[in-house]
């Protein structure tokens, strides 16, 4: 079959809620991937920060494709040989007493929310059903509906009411408006939910000490520093979670897409027993959360990130990457950001030209990225990729905005 009627069949039979690039993919290895044509391309999104490790990472596979012909699903009905290895591998991974595992990012944010609301009324004695949690403007945590009664975004909510109530929004990246919600209403606040880099809302980065900031404000007011870094997180951004770099440790840690390197979906909540101790047997679960099959890819995904010492190699690649674009000469790129390799170009539009276009001159070139809101293209290659490799898809980068000018 061609690439046009791949796209047909699912413009025919799937909903329409995505709008893709017309590119069809059928192979990946390490940073590339191969449309049905045979076409490589380097894969500069990494489905939005999941592949990390790269495509296809052999160990990973070797972990899935071996624990798949042993024992794929017991439910938590029953006791398996994975989970239990695993939950003392991810917990010391990341310096929690315990994890609650879950499938997308989205459950293990509502999970959170849950845990989060819970300790509230448990141990900081809110009234029953009183609990109230902070959250960001601009924020993008997933898509169920309590997560987009929290968002600010009117693609992410609208139509979608009624919405679940309890949340405070307050601007990003203030951290005086924290400190005035806290101070206004403390006493029934159980947590601020932040993401220590804003991923969808276009890579915003906030300034330095904003996160340790905050940290602060949590503690002095007794309320829990929630990070969603199902999108910063496990190495991303040049440190094992984004927080690390203000020495936060968050009191619930939630991660997703990259702690299983893309292969499964898998996420996590993590914390320490005085909140995750609030959920008894039968309160919480998922038919799948810590299956086992998730539980070896995951075991294997974060072993990679160690032993190839990733988030290191993300801090120097990402430098790179930050310096090269600054100095393109286009007054098409209006500034550069990001940490680590979570990068962001936000585009300028130019004769009718924006963030898209751009994006489709790249994938003709041989870059695949993804426009995040019409003006910024979001680079976040895996994290594998080598140097050379980098410099290499650098460079189409570099020509590819040059002749868009010309
Ligand atoms: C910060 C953040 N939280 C949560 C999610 C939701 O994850 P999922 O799509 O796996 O539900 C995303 C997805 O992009 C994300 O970037």
């Amino acid at each position: 079959m061609k690439a046009n009627e791949y796209i047909t069949l699912e413009e025919v039979y799937g909903a329409h809620n995505y709008h893709p690039l017309p590119v069809v993919l059928s192979r990946g290895k390490g940073p590339y991937v191969w449309d049905v044509e045979g076409k490589k391309y380097f894969d500069f999104l990494s489905a939005y920060s999941a592949v990390n490790q790269g495509h296809c990472h052999p160990k990973i596979v070797k972990a899935l494709t071996e624990q798949a012909k042993q024992l794929c699903l017991t439910s938590r009905a029953f006791y398996n040989d994975c989970l239990g290895p695993y939950e003392e591998y991810v917990t010391r991974f990341f310096g929690y007493d315990k994890v609650l595992p879950m499938n997308t990012g989205a459950e293990a944010v509502e999970t959170a929310i849950k845990l989060a609301r819970r300790w509230g009324y448990e141990k900081k004695n809110i009234p029953e059903n009183e609990a109230l949690i902070v959250c960001c403007e601009g924020n993008f945590h997933g898509r169920t509906i309590t997560i987009v009664s929290l968002s600010s975004d009117p693609d992410a909510y609208s139509g979608y009411g009624p919405f679940t109530p309890g949340f405070l929004r307050i601007p990003y990246n203030d951290v005086p408006a924290l400190e005035k919600v806290l101070e206004e209403h403390a006493p029934r606040i159980a947590g601020f939910l932040v993401e220590p880099i804003q991923g969808e809302a276009g890579v915003f980065v906030p300034d330095d000490g904003y996160v340790k900031k905050c940290y602060d404000l949590c503690k002095k007011h007794n309320v829990l520093f929630m990070a969603d870094e199902v999108q910063t997180g496990i190495a991303r951004t040049g440190k094992r979670i984004c927080c690390d770099h203000e020495g936060v440790h968050p009191d619930i840690l939630i991660l997703g897409k990259a702690i299983s390197g893309g292969v499964l979906p898998v996420s996590a909540v993590l914390s320490n027993d005085e909140i995750m101790l609030t959920i008894k047997p039968g309160e919480h679960g998922s038919t799948f959360g810590g299956f086992p099959l998730a539980c070896k890819v995951a075991h294997a995904a974060l072993k990679v990130v160690e032993d190839e010492k990733l988030a290191e190699k993300a801090a120097y690649l990402g430098q790179i990457v930050r310096d090269f674009l600054k100095a393109i000469p286009s007054d098409r790129i209006q500034s550069v950001r990001g940490k680590g390799l979570l990068n962001a170009i936000i585009i300028k539009p130019k004769e009718g030209k924006e963030a898209w276009d751009v994006c489709m001159e790249l994938a003709k070139n041989g870059v695949l990225a993804k426009p995040t809101h019409r003006h910024i293209i979001r680079l976040a290659p895996p994290l594998v990729i080598k140097e050379s490799q980098l410099m290499h898809a650098l460079e189409i980068i570099r020509k590819t905005i040059l002749s868009l000018d010309e």
